[in-house]
């Protein structure tokens, strides 16, 4: 922290158009070790703002701040170190179907050489174990569901020991049991690793559950930033219509 940038990710007036705005002077922030949840239609330009955090894509204007730098002009080589810390969990899990489990994790340690062989196991071990998976670490991804694979991707984001992980829509297209234990599967991480997150969501009850604060966006605009308490004290007539669709999937 440093008294330029106090917060682990801030977007300071952020805009972005592509063939329209898609981001118009967005401002919202994420504390360490706190969970952001980015919500609203379809199209609002949730992953587009994922894609800032990365370093996918840079802002027309405004500065977009991650772990405590300011990388709007940071080059490809610069961003690299950043996504050493911050890690995106992609929603299709990008698991290799001919390796295992346990050797698709194995695989993401192969790159870091500061772990030998034997460490390495217990390593695929303990990050198994910590998303409730060890007792299919020799099972083939096509024999899991959506849900696991979902959770076996955190477990591989995991392996880099990220302070940041992004979640793009981790309970879409998950039936309600699995969606609430990958629920509490990302407060778990968020408490035992400190782990600060940006969750994109159309999940009510998952935001309910992560996210200490939430921003919605609505036509290029964050109309609320804050507490996720307050969302639903907010009067804004789009965000009650949208807090009223309660668990209907609009993605
Ligand atoms: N690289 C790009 N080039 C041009 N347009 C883009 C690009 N990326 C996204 N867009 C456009 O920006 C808009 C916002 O996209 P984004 O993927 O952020 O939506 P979203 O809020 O994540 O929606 P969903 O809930 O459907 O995932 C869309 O109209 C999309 O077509
Ligand atoms: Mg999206």
């Amino acid at each position: 922290m440093t008294e330029q940038f106090p917060h682990y990710i801030e977007f300071r007036h952020v805009y972005k158009t592509f063939d329209r705005p898609i981001l118009v002077d967005v401002n919202f922030y994420v504390d360490a070790g706190e969970t952001l949840a980015i919500i609203g239609r379809s199209g609002v330009g949730k992953s587009v703002s994922l894609a800032h955090i990365m370093g996918f894509l840079k802002p027309d204007q405004g500065n977009v701040i991650v772990s405590y730098n300011d990388v709007t002009d940071y080059s490809e080589q610069e961003m690299r170190k950043i996504r050493k810390k911050v890690t995106m969990v992609f929603q299709s899990g990008a698991l290799f179907d001919s390796l295992t489990v346990g050797e698709n994790i194995l695989f993401s340690l192969e790159l870091r050489d500061d772990y030998n062989e034997t460490n390495k196991e217990q390593i695929v071990d303990g990050l198994l174990n910590m998303v409730d998976l060890l007792e299919y670490k020799d099972v083939y991804p096509s024999d899991l569901s959506t849900g696991y694979k979902r959770a076996v991707a955190i477990a591989r984001a995991l392996a880099a020991q990220p302070e940041c992980v992004l979640y793009d829509e981790p309970t879409t297209m998950v039936d309600p049991i699995m969606s609430d234990h990958l629920g509490n599967l990302m407060l778990r991480l968020k408490k035992q690793l400190s782990l600060t997150a940006v969750v994109v969501t159309h999940d009510l009850d998952l935001m309910r559950k992560v996210a200490d604060r939430v921003v919605f966006l609505f036509e290029g605009k964050a109309i609320f930033f804050g507490k996720t308490e307050d969302l639903e004290k907010c009067d804004h007539p789009h965000i009650k219509e949208f807090l009223a669709m309660d668990r209907v999937e609009i993605g």
